[in-house]
């Protein structure tokens, strides 16, 4: 290997739960819009993990529904019953056959579900406000009753997935799906204890908190947990960055092993004013005094971006994409083979990727998202 490449693969301990992993490189979790129509993992998303999850520290899987009423995608997998046991434990032993540390990730998508997805149809959400960007549902607010059962919902996820042999879960509190639309003042506008003041929205996020780590606590062996947000919201009134170093303080606090970012590019600085650009994990990770690691991401590609990254300060990285296009990323460091790693996806690659087929036509489908090759 390189040497100057040497800091990529230092070691990594969380502290909370003791668990190492062998370097600094997380694979980030991505949906494959490929399970079975139960929730249950396919066998095309198993070959898929056996591909990737040897190299990278951690794997962080797909997200996984907690509750019925949170399915978002088509060919999502779920974390919802007791009966999918048997599917979490061949995701968990797919990953860690290949050596990598196994996170499952948790995931109730609120107001952003399709209601074809859902029984009554009906989205549930903070509030009755529907989201701004794309296919906008008009979701329902949560009832109390509600709110305590889908938080029970994160404990019950938590405990099957150290029943199924995962070495940790990470909470989803990104990308605009539940846990964020009750911190984002855009989506709670509740007038209750779930809402209102900065204090009110922490409230469902931080008791999501409570209800995984308890349930870490009860797993009887070492057991990860993280949480993931976006620090901002373009929308107005949206989370701005002194939202997100709020929320980040109140993680600190709490028994987490990790903060992962969810950015699409690392060093793309504000989403909000395009004139700061300043980086929104560094500036987490510097605020709360690194009490816990943070993990950046985004539009990382080259052994140099990933180096790059690391000397911002942040300690941990994950990576999307890149892993797609190229499952062999880590191995072709070790072995001094970086000039080989493929940063453009071919066209005619899709079996040797092993990339399942709903997961490609999203590849293809959306413009721009992967550099395709001439
Ligand atoms: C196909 C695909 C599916 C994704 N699904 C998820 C997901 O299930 N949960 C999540 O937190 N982020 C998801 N993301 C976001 C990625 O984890 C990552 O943050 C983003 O792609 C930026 O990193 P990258 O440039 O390394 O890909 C997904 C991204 C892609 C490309």
């Amino acid at each position: 290997m390189n040497n100057s490449y040497a800091p990529l693969f230092q070691p990594f301990k969380f502290s909370v739960s003791g668990i190492q992993i062998s370097n600094r490189i997380l694979m980030s979790p991505m949906t494959t819009w490929s399970g079975n129509n139960d929730g249950t993992v396919s066998e095309a998303e198993i070959a898929y993990y056996k591909r990737r999850a040897h190299g990278v520290g951690a794997v962080v899987t797909a997200c996984a529904f907690v509750h019925p009423r949170g399915r978002g995608f088509a060919g999502q997998i779920g974390v919802h019953s007791d009966a999918m046991l048997p599917s979490l434990s061949r995701i968990a032993a797919a990953v860690k056959e290949g050596g990598s540390k196994a996170i499952l990730q948790l995931y109730h998508g609120g107001r952003m579900c399709p209601p074809a997805l859902l029984l009554d149809g009906q989205a549930l959400s903070a509030s009755d406000i529907p989201p701004a960007f794309g296919d906008a549902v008009l979701p329902r607010p949560m009832t109390e009753a509600e709110i305590l059962e889908t938080i029970a919902a994160y404990g019950d996820a938590a405990r099957r997935a150290a029943k199924a042999g995962f070495d940790g879960v990470e909470i989803h509190g990104a990308n605009g799906y539940l846990v964020q639309q009750f911190f984002s003042p855009h989506a709670n506008r509740r007038s209750d204890h779930w809402g209102g003041s900065m204090e009110g929205r922490l409230q469902f996020p931080l008791a999501v908190v409570e209800a995984v780590v308890s349930a870490a606590a009860d797993a009887g062996r070492p057991f990860i947990v993280g949480y993931r947000l976006s620090p901002e919201e373009i929308e107005n009134p949206g989370i701005t960055m002194d939202d997100t170093l709020q929320l980040a303080d109140a993680l600190a606090g709490r028994a987490l092993d990790y903060i992962h970012t969810s950015t699409v590019n690392f060093w793309a600085g504000s989403l909000r004013d395009t004139e700061d650009k300043r980086l929104r994990a560094s500036m987490i990770y510097e605020h709360i005094g690194k009490r816990k690691p943070v993990i950046g991401v985004g539009s990382v590609r080259t052994p140099d971006d990933a180096l790059r990254l690391l000397e911002s300060g942040v300690p941990l990285l994950s990576m999307g994409r890149e892993l797609l296009m190229e499952p062999d990323w880590v191995e072709k460091i070790l072995s001094g083979r970086e000039s080989s790693i493929r940063t453009t996806l071919s066209l005619n690659a899709r079996e040797e990727l092993v990339i399942p087929e709903g997961l490609w036509k999203m590849m293809l489908g959306r413009k721009g998202w992967l550099p395709v090759e001439e």
